[in-house]
């Protein structure tokens, strides 16, 4: 008989030995599971959270691993889920009793009985996600698969340990982790599989905001994030919690014009800005960029299919969808706006670059200039090969422009030169709309290089300015 291969290298973090002596001197079955060795068997360097089932009280368990540890670390537990925590040096161990579960119909929260380690496995997400080593003394390093999961991962396969309806009507938040692995990991979910999640999907309802958001970002943060927003759009997914975006599908054709399908395009500016940063914001404004675009349609006889004010309107929108989505509402969403609100500016510069629309440009867009011209080189999905040269010079002019004007006039983070104080002082005034009135002209004159970003510039003009309005300069 062949000797069963252990996989001891899979443990060498020195974690496992205290788990392995608290589980021998409590007489615990005990494994590690999950995302840690599949990543192990995938190569990838994902191991900082390792999750330990034992056959019989994770917590006891985890109290246990505790007092052996050097830095007798706190134990924190999750008594409604019968789950405990630890940390140690760099890794997170999460500790588990094996259980035997079933799943409320409405809502997330499983009957539980113990169990034992198959029961566990067989209640599990994905047979990738089954595989256990053995952390028993007697046989250290030891494979438990009892669905194939090493094969599959093999062949770069979804599939659930039961049937997939249980599976995922069990807990249905499996059913977007399932396209996020496929996104992740360049998986194919099974035909069976598939079927399922989009013949429950409607049971993703039950999930809170805050955990469908969590595999979104997820998603967009992977490779090639179209791949799981496709996957999410054909099984029926993505329209139960982004409306704004499926709304984008189509294509309109009046009098032989047609629109380009934003939904789709939206898919590739996200890829194609994935290949230039891993800022998650930047790839969520790429998303959002264009959805003000379903509700500003029109057909115009002369002008043909027309979006106005599509950046302000998807602006707006964005703002209500981060909320509705409980994501944050602080400088993120607030970056995401902005890029939204200014993603056309660069293209229109981009056919005729004026030294005052760059100013404008640099002082709308502030610091996240360089953010927000790679966002609009991504938008530039024309098929057609000159077309999509051309474009691309045309950016490079605008961002040498970008830098020259930038070099010359400051307008980046623009301080004005004239303060409020010097006017009131100047003009002899008390708080009054007219000192907002001369700022706002300063401002705009700088911006239109009526005169430069300089004080005695600035001065002077205030003073004529001041003349106009009928203020009178004090002695
Ligand atoms: N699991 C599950 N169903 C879920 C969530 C998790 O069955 N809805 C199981 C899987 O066995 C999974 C393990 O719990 O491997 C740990 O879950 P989690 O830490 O959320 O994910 P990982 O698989 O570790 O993957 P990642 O770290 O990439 O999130």
């Amino acid at each position: 008989m062949t000797k069963k291969k252990r996989y001891t290298d899979a443990l060498n973090h020195p974690i496992f030995e205290y788990i392995s002596q608290a589980a021998t001197d409590l007489e615990l079955e005990t494994y590690v599971i999950g995302g840690f060795v599949r990543d192990y068997f995938l190569k990838r360097n994902n191991q900082q959270d390792i999750d330990i089932v034992a056959v019989g009280s994770g917590i006891e368990l985890a109290q246990a691993v505790a007092k052996l540890l050097p830095n007798k670390p706190k134990v924190q537990i999750f008594k409604t889920y019968g789950t405990a925590m630890l940390r140690y040096k760099d890794v997170e161990v999460e500790f588990v009793g094996a259980r035997k579960e079933s799943y409320n119909e409405n809502s997330r929260n499983p009957v539980v009985e113990d169990g034992t380690l198959e029961d566990d496995q067989n209640r599990r997400d994905f047979t990738v996600n089954a595989l256990a080593l053995s952390l028993n003394k007697a046989d250290f390093g030891n494979l438990l698969d009892p669905f194939n999961g090493l094969q599959d991962l093999e062949s770069k396969i979804i599939k659930t340990p039961l049937s997939p309806d249980i599976t995922y009507s069990d807990d249905p938040l499996r059913m977007m982790r399932a396209i996020r692995f496929a996104a992740q990991l360049n998986f194919t979910i099974e035909k069976k599989s598939f079927d399922a999640i989009a013949k429950n999907a409607e049971r993703l309802d039950i999930i809170t905001r805050e955990r469908i958001v969590e595999e979104l970002n997820k998603i967009m943060s992977s490779p090639l994030p179209s791949v799981g927003f496709i996957l999410l759009h054909k099984a029926q997914l993505l329209s139960r919690f982004l409306p704004e975006l499926t709304n984008l599908e189509g294509v309109e054709e009046v009098d032989g014009q047609k629109h380009k399908d934003n939904f789709y395009h939206t898919l590739e500016v996200v890829d194609n800005i994935s290949n230039n940063t891993d800022n998650l914001w930047l790839r969520w404004a790429a998303l959002l960029h264009d959805i003000g675009k379903a509700p500003t349609k029109k057909f115009h006889q002369t002008l043909g299919w027309t979006f106005h004010g599509h950046e302000y309107v998807g602006s707006k929108m964005a703002y209500k969808l981060f909320k509705r989505l409980k994501m944050p509402m602080n400088e993120k969403m607030k970056f995401v706006q902005k890029m939204v609100l200014l993603s056309s500016r660069p293209i229109v510069l981009a056919t005729e670059v004026t030294d005052s629309a760059v100013r404008r440009l640099i002082f709308d867009a502030g610091n996240d200039i360089e953010s927000l011209m790679t966002l609009c080189e991504a938008d530039i999905t024309t098929k057609n090969p000159l077309k999509f040269k051309k474009y691309h010079q045309n950016f490079e002019l605008v961002r040498q422009k970008i830098k020259e004007v930038e070099e010359r006039d400051h307008v980046r983070n623009f301080q004005p030169p004239i303060s409020g104080e010097l006017i009131m002082e100047t003009f002899n005034l008390k708080p009054c709309r007219e000192i907002g009135v001369l700022k706002e002209a300063i401002k705009e004159a700088i911006l239109e290089g009526e005169i430069a970003n300089d004080y005695q510039e600035a001065y002077d003009f205030m003073l004529k300015k001041g003349e106009k309005l009928g203020l009178i300069k004090s002695k």
